[in-house]
Formats: C-alpha cells, structure tokens, sequence
C-alpha cells in the first residue's frame, strides 16, 4: 500500500438496469427515452437481440447520452430468422426467455461457450409450466435452447435459489402472456424488474411471508405498457473495483459520483465497512426509482470478515473483487453460502481461489464459497482470466497496487460490464512512493 490516489471518476451505467431499460423499451408502446445506459458487450448483445424481433435501436451511446426507442410493443416482435445470439450474458438469455414466453412464435437462443456451459432449467422449467415449448437442441439444462411460446398458464413459481434472472423472467412471462404470476424466493434478490413494472404503473406487490425468504405477485396490465423515462445511474458493481483500489491506497481518496445504491446491492458497502474499510455515501437521491448517491472512498487497513447466508445475494458479483481485498487484510476472510458463484460467467470460486494462489496468496476452496489468508508479501504471477469480466478486474484492482506484478490473460474481457477499465484505473494511479 504505497500508492496515493486523488480523483473523481465515473462509472459506466447499470448493468442489470441498461438490460430491463432496453427490454422494456422495446416490450412498450410509445417512445422511451433513456440515458445513462452502459454500452459494454452485455447491453450490446440484449440491443442485437431485440432488433433482431423486429424492435428498431440505436446503437447505444458509448457516452451515456439520450437513446430514443420507439416501439409499437411486444405484440409487434415477429419470429426472429436466426438464432438470437446473447453472446456473454445470461441477463440476456434468462429474461428474454421470459418476454417470449408469451410471444406466439418460436425463437432459437444461443451464448458464446461461457453461456453455453450456464443453467437455464432454472428458467425453462418455470416457463414451461406456464405454457412455453421450450426444446434443448445441444446437452441438457444448456443452450441452445428454442422456445415456441403462446397461451400461458398462470404460475406460483417456488424458485430454488435467490434470483433475480429466474424471478425476472417469471415476472416478465407474466407481462408478456398477461397472466398473474407469483414467486417466491428464499431470499430477496435485486429487485429492478419489480421497481421498473412499478413504475410503469403495473400492479406488482412484495412481501416477506412467515415461512422466511420474499414473495413478490404480478398482475398483468390490460393494456398495452407504457414507455419508459430512465436515467440509469452508475454500476455499483463496477463502482466496487475503483472502490478497491481506493482502499487499498496509501493515501488520498476516491470520489465515484452518481452509483446506484439500491439495498439489494449494497452487500458490499456493508462488508467493507465491516472490514474497517471507509467508504461514504453523500447526496443520496433518488433517480429513475431507484436509489443513488456518491460514493466516496478512502485508504483504510482492512481486516479479515466471515460472509455468508444472507448477506450473499446483495453482493454476489462483488465477491472476486471482495477477495482480492481480502489477500491484502489482516487475518482470514471467509465465505459461505455462495455455491451460485460456480454458476457464473466462469466458476468464480475455482477462478478466485486458482488465481490467487498462482499469484502467492494463500487461499481455500470451499464447496460454497472460499477462505483468503491476507498478507502485505510481493505478489507475482499470471492471471487466468477464464474470459470472466469480474476475475480480470478483480485481479487488475490488485495489479494496480505497487509491489505486485501481474499479467491478465485476456483484458479485453471487460468490455463486457465496463468499457475503459484498464484506463481508469491507470488514471487512478497518482504519484507512487
Ligand atoms: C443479474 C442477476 C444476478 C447477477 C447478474 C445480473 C440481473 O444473477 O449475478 O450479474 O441483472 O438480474 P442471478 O439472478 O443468477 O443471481
């Protein structure tokens, strides 16, 4: 820790935010106007795949300025010609398999190989009690998928994990073949899509019933949905990295204007804070419905946390940035209770706990998470990024520090969540003692 950092610097927009904004663009009718969306692969492939039903989009604005989408609604989608390509992103597939759940056509899905090994019964079978056809063309509980959609049945869904892909595509099911459904999940994950139909005047209503975890009932609108106003507001995700190199500073601080910190994501603010890490949130507002504020970082000596249960879903994707800080604390941080990061873009705790100890860290896994031992020894070595966006950036947020030495395979990854990573945090760099 003998670097000084001093800046100000934005993040790209919400991931999860940019994806609904564009999918409820397209789903309603009228003009949307949206800004501040993120233009990085993910967003790109979600673009491409509602042009390709017949939606006309602009290509996204790499400067988070006005998009204008003008839709005639989802009854207008028409049965795409090829198979619709949602590249590295499973909010993509998993979600867009709800929207055409109630669409009277059949549409062939596929992903590039990372999405291609990734669960998708935990969606199909849902929308398949509901009334979608869904065939797998290649193994099974994989893409490619192709789904015929039509009449759909109401559905209690009982989902197994708490997901906000798999209670999204329900929701959005229930939007598209106007039918009431409900889910409940055994914890309260992001809750965008529930904030997003809310706004746009939806009968949508959540509850934490007496058996635990959250259930959230969607009543459909008779009428067509209205078009969407959002200014997205910054990726507390990506937000999380620069965070990281904030902390792990010598001196200075870190000022990350304008990031979304609604409370289903916020798991990692609370954590650092845990871990003595100095981290405020000044001019809380609120934007698009949804929660913002800057955040403001500083230097902190870290020491080692017990995470787990669940406290998980509101900071699963941080979790590889989370133990990068956690080989350069005090002590040992453990995690439990996140068997879904195996199920990620790679499997992030093979990836995590592999790539810490090629770079001298010592660190466990564990059949649900990891154990990190932090350490303040030069670190050296190679970076298997398993074209994993999150394991490239957390493993670039400890190659930013002095006295650590690493090579990433495959950088370019990040364009997938945060277009201009390895600039910022080159531009974070300061002066060095
Ligand atoms: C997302 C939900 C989460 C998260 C992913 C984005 C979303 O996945 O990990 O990066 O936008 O709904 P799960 O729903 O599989 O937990």
């Amino acid at each position: 820790m003998t670097s000084t950092i001093s800046a100000e610097v934005r993040v790209p927009g919400d991931k999860s935010l940019t994806h609904r904004a564009l999918m409820f663009a397209a789903a309603a009718r009228g003009e949307s106007r949206l800004s501040g969306l993120l233009a990085g692969a993910d967003c790109r492939s979600t673009a491409a795949v509602l042009r390709a039903l017949g939606v006309s989009i602009p290509p996204l604005p790499a400067d988070g300025g006005e998009l204008r989408i003008n839709s005639v609604g989802i009854e207008a989608w028409r049965a795409p010609t090829e198979i619709l390509d949602c590249g590295n992103s499973g909010t993509t597939v998993r979600l867009m398999m709800g929207l055409l759940a109630g669409r009277p056509f059949c549409a062939a899905l596929t992903g590039d190989a990372s999405l291609r090994s990734r669960p998708m019964r935990r969606v199909t079978e849902p929308l398949s009690r509901m009334g979608a056809r869904v065939s797998e063309l290649g193994d099974p509980d994989r893409l490619p998928v192709e789904l015929c959609g039509g009449v759909l049945q109401p559905l209690a869904h009982r989902s197994p994990k708490a997901s906000a892909q798999i209670k999204s595509a329900v929701l959005l099911a229930g939007i598209s073949g106007r039918v009431p459904v409900e889910v409940w999940e055994p914890g309260l994950s992001r809750d965008h899509t529930e904030r997003i139909l809310r706004s746009l005047g939806v009968s949508i209503t959540g509850e934490a019933p007496a058996e635990g975890g959250w259930r959230v009932s969607l009543e459909p609108p008779t009428g067509p949905l209205p078009p969407l106003e959002m200014d997205v507001p910054g990726d507390p995700s990506s937000a999380a990295f620069l965070i990281s190199v904030a902390l792990l500073a010598r001196d200075g601080e870190l000022l990350v204007p304008n990031v979304g910190i609604n409370p289903t994501r916020t798991g990692f603010l609370t954590a650092v804070g845990r871990m003595g890490g100095r981290v405020e949130v000044l001019n809380q507002r609120e934007s698009g419905g949804e929660p913002v504020a800057d955040l403001l970082a500083r230097p902190a000596r870290l020491r080692g946390i017990e995470i787990g249960g669940d406290e998980v879903p509101s900071m699963i994707d941080e979790l590889p940035v989370l133990a990068a800080l956690a080989a350069r604390s005090e002590g040992e941080t453990i995690v439990r209770g996140a068997e879904e990061l195996r199920a990620k873009e790679s499997d992030r705790i093979t990836a995590v706990v592999d790539n810490l100890r090629a770079i001298g860290v010592e660190a466990e896994e564990l059949p649900d998470g990891f154990i990190v031992r932090g350490s303040d020894r030069p670190l050296k070595g190679r970076v298997r990024t398993y074209h994993d966006h999150r394991i490239a950036m957390a493993f670039g947020v400890l190659g930013a520090l002095p006295g650590v030495e690493l090579e990433i395979e495959s950088p370019e990854i990040v364009d997938v969540s945060f277009p201009g990573f390895w600039e910022t945090v080159r531009g974070l760099g300061g002066r060095r003692s």
